[in-house]
């Protein structure tokens, strides 16, 4: 009889299901449980406009709410928002620490609508899959900390969540194409991680341009994600580059009425998606 680590009680069940036959994440999933036909058809909201098979979505991050009431905090965008995003900080991968498995299984249960986790951890490959089996609908691994990342992404999938890959601001997208196949989304920092409430990189923006351009070359279905410093100073220019899955932590949470900042900034969104230059 194997045992389990008791520490990383999924591990092994994850590892298991990559037995199991491959099933495309996001493109008719089957699926029974409720948060895997939530992370297939996210949100699906009134206000979602669809562009040539583009969607804004937008993607709250619990970051800049008050910890202290989670639950209220996610509800008060469960309405509008496709995405709750959560934050998971180890001390090491970056120089802050926030929640872990325990917050976001609780959260499961509470938040309304499906979890965007971003993983900002060391050793991602051991710890991603249970974040998936869990019912997190997407699992966004860092490239600078995994060590064997199809291998993980592989086993997100497996899990029944979308597998998200993510790459700090510095580090180049071209060498990643080979991997578009394997992931659901591509999460581009927009700051170095570890906080919120830091300035927009703008120097990030040519690079959101080539992995538009990239995704659009290859015809992966693959999401753009930015994270860090949206507002409604800079989400119109992160739609004009090609994001179409948008994170705002200050921005919503700071704002007086977190839902409406975030149908405010949908709206800014969609119109520079109208307007972009880049192919769909
Ligand atoms: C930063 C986190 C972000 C953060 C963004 O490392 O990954 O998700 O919450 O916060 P704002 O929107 O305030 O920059
Ligand atoms: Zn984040």
């Amino acid at each position: 009889m194997i045992e389990r680590y008791p520490e990383a009680p999924t591990f092994l069940a994850a590892e298991a299901a990559l037995a199991a036959p491959y099933r495309r994440a996001g493109c008719g999933r089957p699926g029974t449980a409720a948060h895997l036909t939530r992370a297939v058809t996210p949100a699906g909201h009134p206000g979602r406009l669809r562009l040539g098979g583009m969607a804004v979505q937008m993607a709250p991050s619990i970051l800049a709410s008050d910890f202290a009431r989670l639950a209220d905090e996610a509800a008060a965008v469960s309405g509008v928002a496709d995405w709750l995003h959560v934050d998971v900080m180890d001390n090491h991968f970056v120089p802050n620490l926030t929640l872990g498995l325990p917050v976001v299984e609780a959260l499961l249960k509470h938040a309304g609508l499906p979890l965007d986790c971003h993983l900002m951890i060391e050793d991602p490959d051991r710890w991603a899959p249970a974040y998936a089996e869990a019912g997190a609908g997407n699992v966004t691994i860092h490239a600078e900390a995994a060590r064997s990342p199809v291998r993980t992404l592989r086993m997100i999938r497996s899990a029944g969540a979308r597998a998200g890959l993510g790459i700090n601001p510095a580090t180049p997208v071209e060498p990643l194409a080979d991997l578009l196949p394997e992931i659901d989304m591509l999460l581009l920092m927009t700051v170095e991680p570890g906080f919120g409430g830091q300035p927009f990189l703008d120097m990030v923006l040519p690079k959101l341009r080539r992995a538009r351009e990239l995704v659009s070359k290859r015809g992966a279905a693959v999401w753009l994600q930015v994270d860090g410093g949206v507002s409604e100073d800079t989400i119109e220019r992160c739609a004009d580059a090609g994001a179409d899955v948008f994170v705002a932590g200050s921005a919503v949470y700071g704002a007086d009425d977190p839902a409406a900042a975030v149908q405010a900034l949908r709206g800014q969104a969609q119109r520079a998606t109208a307007h972009a230059s880049w192919p769909d």
